[in-house]
């Protein structure tokens, strides 16, 4: 009989003498506290959605940052967009070291800004495209294709590679997604075909650039589109590259169709109704 109530019984006299709105109110706060796993520790928290916005690195595996309201993601850790970070500062990165590192981090987030002003982004289906229908996707640079945690916060060396996390996915498909693929490249859910991209510095005009290529080879544009356009691509000489400004931008909360989300308080509500019934 004791061993039987070992857990609940801390809750247990409330719950017991909860009269049917109590129970409600219990719902409400247990459904208000989300339990999540923090990417870069795996310490287990909870984030109280009400007064706090959680981020999720990975819906699925419950991998996620819990930030005060108002702050937002850089890499896996919460600032205030205000404080004089490198989210939306508008200026294009550069490497902290000239010849040692790219500067972009792996875990943090960007958006790229082709010579002639215009984002990378998606076409009206899944290829990438410069000038395109969608542009300005937001990508996370991560050293793997799991929890992108690999080197986080680290400067990309300058040969160094990374994977294109696609922080907004297939348009018909859920989640996030990768850039890979062959010819034109294209967004991906599989990550065995997530590409690795590699970089090198340069600049013009006084405004630092990456130049990316896809290790062993380089990059260049596959097929003829009307100027200032251009499709991304894989080229066999490794000379040569595709340039980009690369802008640090807030990282983004992957979000799931309602049919696909974890209910956060299914596991809550099962013990709630356990002990309920005893
Ligand atoms: C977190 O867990 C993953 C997989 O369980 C493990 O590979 C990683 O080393 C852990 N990280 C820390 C900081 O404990
Ligand atoms: C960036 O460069 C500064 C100055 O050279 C150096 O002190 C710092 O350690 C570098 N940061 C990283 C993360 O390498
Ligand atoms: C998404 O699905 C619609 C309807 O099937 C289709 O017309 C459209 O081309 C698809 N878009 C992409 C990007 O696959
Ligand atoms: C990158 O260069 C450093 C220093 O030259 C070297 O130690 C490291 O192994 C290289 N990494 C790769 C992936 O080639
Ligand atoms: C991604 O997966 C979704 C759902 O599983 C699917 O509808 C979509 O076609 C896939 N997209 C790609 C690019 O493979």
């Amino acid at each position: 009989m004791k061993a039987f109530y070992s857990f609940p019984l801390l809750f247990l006299p409330s719950l017991v003498s909860a009269t049917p709105s109590d129970l409600t109110t219990i719902e409400l706060d247990k459904r208000a506290c989300t339990p999540f796993k923090n990417p870069l520790t795996n310490a287990s928290g909870c984030c109280d959605i009400v007064s706090a916005q959680l981020f999720w690195v990975d819906i699925l595996l419950g991998i996620g940052v819990c930030c005060p309201i108002g702050q937002v993601l850089e890499g896996f850790n919460c600032v205030t967009p205000s404080s004089g970070g490198s989210v939306c500062s508008g200026k294009a990165v550069c490497a902290n070291k000239t010849g040692v590192d790219l500067g972009i981090k792996y875990g943090h987030c960007y958006v790229l800004l082709s010579l002639n002003n215009n984002y990378l982004g998606h076409d009206n289906a899944l290829k990438y495209v410069v000038m395109g229908e969608n542009p300005g996707v937001v990508f996370r640079v991560c050293g793997d294709t799991t929890t992108c945690t690999t080197s986080a916060d680290q400067y990309v060396p300058v040969n160094g590679t990374w994977y294109m996390q696609d922080q907004m996915g297939d348009p018909n498909g859920s989640g996030f997604a990768w850039l890979g693929g062959a010819g034109d490249l294209n967004i991906v859910n599989s990550t065995d075909q997530a590409l690795a991209m590699g970089g090198s510095s340069t600049c013009f005009g006084g405004n630092c650039a990456i130049c990316i290529t896809f290790p062993p080879g380089g990059a260049h544009a596959p097929c003829p589109l009307t100027p200032g356009q251009s499709h991304l691509g894989i080229a066999a000489n490794p000379n040569s590259c595709q340039n980009f400004y690369w802008q640090e931008v807030s990282c983004r909360s992957e979000n799931q169709l309602a049919e696909c989300q974890i209910s956060p308080s299914t596991a809550k509500s099962e013990s709630v109704g356990y002990v309920a019934q005893v």
